[in-house]
């Protein structure tokens, strides 16, 4: 059973984890246990002592050997003296700080949606009550559970039933752990550059990512690792957390004065100081956590395989996605209709399934300095309508696909001229541009309203296939016309999922890649809506193998936006084989990024070729078992397989990184498959699957930069 009650201890079990809490003698809410399944609760581990100068709470009254200083919690909160990163900190109408949270009530149900936020799908839940009988406050926690894929949700909805409180800080999980000799492995960049992971031993102190730019960020992502210092990709304990969020967050590891740690993540509590009246509720999303005993591979296996089923949205979830070819960078701002219909006509001898319309089509926008907010077709730059263009395309047999920015407004604007309230400013203050554009205050309705009825305006009118949805710049100065701007980042986030949710129940079967100058908002709240995500606007082969590795600890490799451009390269003037760009971008959900009307009849063969083979591994690539066989950031080569569920089938992928004369072959250890089988290549090769994994598969080095190999392995 996954969720076991008995007396006063709750236990999640999943079909390879247990997480178990208490409510203790006092009623406070006591985390006993997260890790591999067990068969009773561990009680034993909870140590009373006199902690000297920690306090203890006014309910216990002399027992000095009780102190929340100390003890480990489900959800601790500021005021009953325990100093560590609370994940509750209020202040009531006068001012003053703390509550104090005891057990009320719990209940177990069919997990329920959480309004306007995105959240897993399904499941059962325990939803636990804490109550302040002062300050007559309730506070819900629910934990989700997927027992097939390991994952236990945490999410957190306070009711306010007193008058008028604060909340200046709340957090969705918190796991707190009584011992440890721990790691943390955080995903750091910035713009062209997101998500490289950085592995540090925790000590003394908090150790933590965030964002406070309105957006999850390219500088950190919404996601960390907790794992024991020995544990690998194949072994060892690992503990992970993902905000299903895409606003200003942190996540943070603690180690304490008894060497006790606390991992724990939610809103950021900069920007954020949120009244609820009396009678309302507020909401802090949910937070995806897994545990496995069995390295890192298996950890992002749980995510991966439990984002795909429960997070993806329908009718994407198990949807083969179309390859596409984007006009960005195979024309910029510079293009007519007809250059759009000749990068359409090339895409079909490629034998490609749709064209994307990029930047440029709309107001008067001839570069990024004007037109944002006009969403009208710009038909002179055209030359005919976007109707028309559309089913020029369609004509050819091809989808069509639209790029647009509904959160941001140049001043150049016609929307900007009307509502220049619009946009996020401190009235009377000077303010920051960036890309020479502001963002709309979407924390308030009527403004989500005015980029709604321009979108439909054109969504109803012309066959659009897919959009991609992208955001190029941060909130600054925090501000909104209507309400407290404590209110406003969080506001924010609901008025852009509203957005993408009116959008989606209107137009059910379009697809919406995410983007936020590539992935500046690649996070589990926007893969609620956009089941792919353009992963950065690096499109450099060789950086983006980097890039795809640290999102895979996270994601789902069918989410990686992910595209051939051309050489050199726009972004670093790599030169790289054809065949090499073609064999990393396949790893997610491909498209090219060129201009295929420019290449030679050989180059679109070669196209014509990877479009099959990609037609034909997509499935094992998307739902096949991902393993990192390498680390690119350190190793000569960076390798990584997709194994099947039934170890029948594995693709594994290869490509240099670094070229060192004399290293005459480099050995691949291949994990995942079937200990005892043998697997045979698509060149009657045959491998002992013992071998492969103690050993390794001997990948010749020939001359020539950047040499990628594609090795397709059945079980024989
Ligand atoms: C940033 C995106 O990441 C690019 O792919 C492209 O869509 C540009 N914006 C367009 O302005």
């Amino acid at each position: 059973m996954a969720i076991i009650i008995d007396g006063n201890t709750f236990t999640l079990n999943t079909n390879n984890t247990s997480y178990i809490m208490q409510a203790d003698q006092y009623g406070y809410l006591i985390h006993l246990y997260y890790g591999e399944k067990v068969q009773s609760a561990p009680y034993n581990l909870i140590v009373y002592a006199d902690r000297a100068a920690s306090g203890n709470p006014y309910d216990v009254k002399l027992d000095r050997t009780y102190s929340l200083d100390a003890l480990p919690q489900e959800f601790p909160f500021d005021g009953m003296g325990d100093y560590r990163h609370p994940s509750l900190r209020v202040r009531d109408e006068e001012g003053n700080y703390g509550c104090d949270l005891h057990y009320k009530s719990h209940r177990v149900i069919k997990k329920e949606p959480l309004k306007g936020l995105p959240a897993m799908r399904g499941g059962d839940a325990l939803e636990i009550t804490l109550t302040d009988d002062q300050i007559d406050l309730d506070v819900i926690l629910t934990y989700g559970v997927y027992e097939d894929v390991d994952l236990i949700t945490r999410s957190v909805k306070v009711v306010n039933h007193g008058k008028k409180i604060t909340l200046e800080e709340i957090s969705s999980a918190n796991l707190d752990f009584v011992t440890g000799n721990f790691d943390v492995i955080t995903f750091a960049g910035r713009h062209a550059n997101e998500r490289q992971p950085i592995r540090q031993y925790v000590d003394h102190g908090r150790y933590g990512v965030y964002s406070t730019r309105g957006a999850s960020s390219h500088q950190y992502n919404p996601f960390m690792i907790l794992c024991d210092h020995e544990t690998t990709e194949y072994s060892g304990q690992a503990y992970a957390m993902s905000f299903v969020y895409s606003g200003n967050f942190y996540g943070e590891v603690e180690k304490d004065q008894f060497d006790q740690f606390r991992m724990s993540m939610g809103l950021h509590y900069e920007y954020f100081s949120y009244p609820v009246e009396h009678d309302e509720s507020f909401v802090a999303p949910e937070v995806i956590m897994t545990y496995s005993h069995e390295g890192l591979s298996v950890l992002s296996q749980n995510l991966h395989q439990g984002m795909k089923k429960y997070l993806i949205r329908d009718p994407y979830q198990g949807k083969i996605r179309p390859i596409l070819v984007n006009s960005w960078e195979a024309a910029y701002f510079d293009f007519t209709g007809e250059t759009i219909l000749n990068l359409a006509k090339a895409a079909k001898e490629c034998d490609l399934d749709m064209v994307v319309l990029d930047d440029g089509w709309f107001g008067k926008r001839e570069s990024d300095n004007m037109s944002l907010g006009d969403w009208y077709v710009n038909e002179e730059k055209l030359g005919g309508s976007l109707a028309d263009l559309s089913k020029s395309i369609h004509d050819l047999g091809l989808k069509f696909g639209l790029w647009v920015e509904p959160e941001c407004v140049n001043e150049d604007s016609d929307l900007y001229r009307k509502h220049p309230d619009y946009a996020i400013k401190v009235p009377g203050r000077r303010f920051v541009r960036s890309r020479n554009q502001l963002v709309l205050d979407f924390s308030r309705k009527e403004v989500v309203d005015a980029i709604y009825e321009q979108l439909i305006e054109i969504l109803d009118h012309v066959d659009i296939d897919y959009i991609k949805w992208d955001f190029n710049r941060c909130i600054a100065n925090v501000y909104s016309d209507d309400k407290d701007s404590g209110k406003m980042t969080y506001d924010y986030v609901l008025g852009v999922y509203d957005l993408l949710t009116r959008l989606i129940e209107r137009y059910p079967e379009l697809l919406i890649e995410g983007c936020c100058g590539g992935g500046g908002r690649f996070d589990a709240g926007m893969l609620y809506y956009t089941p792919q995500i353009w992963l950065s606007d690096n499109t450099d082969a060789i950086d983006r193998e980097r890039i795809q590795y640290g999102s895979s600890f996270a994601y789902p490799i069918s989410t990686f936006g992910s595209h051939v451009s051309a050489v050199p390269n726009h972004q670093t003037g790599r030169v790289t084989p054809l065949n090499t760009r073609g064999n990393i971008a396949m790893s997610g959900s491909f498209g090219y990024e060129l201009d295929l009307t420019k290449l030679s009849d050989e180059e679109k063969a070669e196209i014509r070729e990877q479009v099959k083979d990609y037609r034909k591994y997509q499935p094992l690539i998307h739902h096949g078992l991902y393993y990192r066989y390498t680390n690119p950031l350190k190793d000569m080569i960076d390798a990584y397989g997709f194994v099947s569920e039934d170890k029948e089938e594995a693709l594994i992928f290869a490509t240099e990184t670094r070229k060192i004369a004399g290293v005459q072959a480099y050995f691949v250890r291949i994990h995942g498959l079937e200990k005892g089988c043998l697997y045979q290549d698509d060149e009657g090769h045959v491998y002992d699957a013992n071998v492969l994994e103690s050993v390794g598969m001997p990948l010749r080095n020939t001359l020539g930069e950047y040499i990628s190999f594609r090795i397709h392995l059945t079980k024989k």
